[in-house]
């Protein structure tokens, strides 16, 4: 029912990208690595096949998706009225993982947009993406390729356990570099909105562009409005079953209270796991039900492991998971803005 191609990281076989090519042309979906997660893709062009990336994943029809591109002058034929400093920074940004949400032209669909008359539109890092795009001759919209509401996949094996005989294609090529998905920037908007936090941070966008730019209050993960800015913000997101306790605050007061609950909860027989990093596993002395997801040294080493340490709690059937917060600074701010959605209850030690 659903191929899984293999597929070299660096030097994609062209055989296989184009056997996925024709697939995506035809109408198909096609699962596939970027930098950031996996994505799942559909052509952006045709309604129909976008309609049937809602139906695999469950995803609600009012949360609109991503267009990806392989070269900086789709984008013109994608958007209009591009701000001077959005052409400069695409310059400087393209390939990476950064999304820019602009006004829409008709030609891209009501089906990708969630009806909204702006798309958001990325030029993935990747060789596998931009070889499937380029192969496939025509812009693909991509959600991440896991269930809704589920950590999104940054390995093959996350793609294939959830979206096994749903999708047409599944290319695994192995981890993606990241773990947490594209920085969204609202480009329609000036000062420009952080609508979702990411890989590329906003002190690196405010130095890149020489803007000053506005984090959405929903980007920080914590308030809940009810028409929000981006459709997605709304929905319980990246949750595994078990329960995530997130705790936050001062590191010595966090490392504390890790401690306390997590010794309350084994004592009430459930299955606990730490997600902590390398630095406070060392601290606590422990050494058991750790989920290591990392080091305080070097925050994208958090980044990368996140979702995979999240679907970890699941595989191994945890009933809790207790997690460290992180500073809501740099590549932090993405960690704690998905650590927030994840969570079943935040407390502030
Ligand atoms: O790194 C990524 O961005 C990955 C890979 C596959 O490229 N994609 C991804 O897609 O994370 P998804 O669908 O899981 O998240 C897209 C986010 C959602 O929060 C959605 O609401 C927002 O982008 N978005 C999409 N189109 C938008 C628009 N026109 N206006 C505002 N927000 C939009
Ligand atoms: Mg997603």
């Amino acid at each position: 029912m659903t191929l899984i191609l293999k597929v070299d990281p660096v030097n994609p076989e062209i055989t296989k990208i184009r056997t996925a090519a024709e697939i995506l042309r035809k109408g198909g979906l096609v699962a596939f690595p970027t930098e950031t997660v996996y994505g799942l893709g559909a052509d952006a062009l045709n309604p129909n096949a976008v309609r049937k990336i809602f139906e695999a994943k469950n995803r609600p029809l009012d949360n609109p998706i991503i267009v990806h591109i392989c070269d900086k002058s789709q984008l013109f034929e994608l958007v209009e009225e591009v701000p001077e400093w959005v052409i400069k920074a695409v310059e400087i940004l393209w390939p990476g993982p950064v999304t820019f949400v602009l006004k829409k032209r008709k030609i891209v669909p009501n089906e990708v947009t969630a009806g909204l008359p702006t798309v958001a539109i990325r030029m993935p890092a990747h060789p596998v993406a931009l070889a499937l795009i380029r192969e496939a001759g025509r812009p693909i919209a991509a959600p991440s390729a896991n269930l809704s509401g589920k950590p999104s996949p940054t390995t093959g094996e996350h793609v294939i356990r959830d979206m096994y005989g749903r999708v047409d294609v599944i290319i695994d090529a192995g981890e993606t570099f990241f773990g947490v998905e594209s920085t969204v920037i609202d480009a329609t908007e000036d000062p420009p909105i952080v609508l979702r936090p990411g890989p590329m941070t906003v002190e690196e966008l405010e130095q890149i562009v020489g803007k000053r730019f506005r984090i959405h209050p929903v980007a920080l993960g914590r308030s809940k409005i009810s028409i929000p800015k981006a459709p997605g913000m709304k929905y319980r997101h990246y949750a595994p079953e078990a329960r995530l306790i997130l705790i936050e605050g001062d590191h010595e007061k966090v490392m504390k209270t890790i401690l306390e609950i997590y010794y309350r909860y084994k004592s009430l027989g459930k299955k606990v796991a730490l997600l902590i990093t390398r630095e406070t596993r060392n601290k606590l002395g422990i050494s058991r039900d750790v989920i290591e997801i990392g080091s305080r040294e070097n925050l994208y080493t958090v980044a990368k492991n996140l979702f995979k340490s999240l679907r970890m709690l699941d595989e191994k059937s945890y009933d809790i998971g207790i997690c460290e917060g992180f500073e809501l600074r740099g590549v932090g701010l993405a960690i704690m803005n998905r650590l927030r959605k994840a969570a079943s209850e935040i407390i502030n030690s």
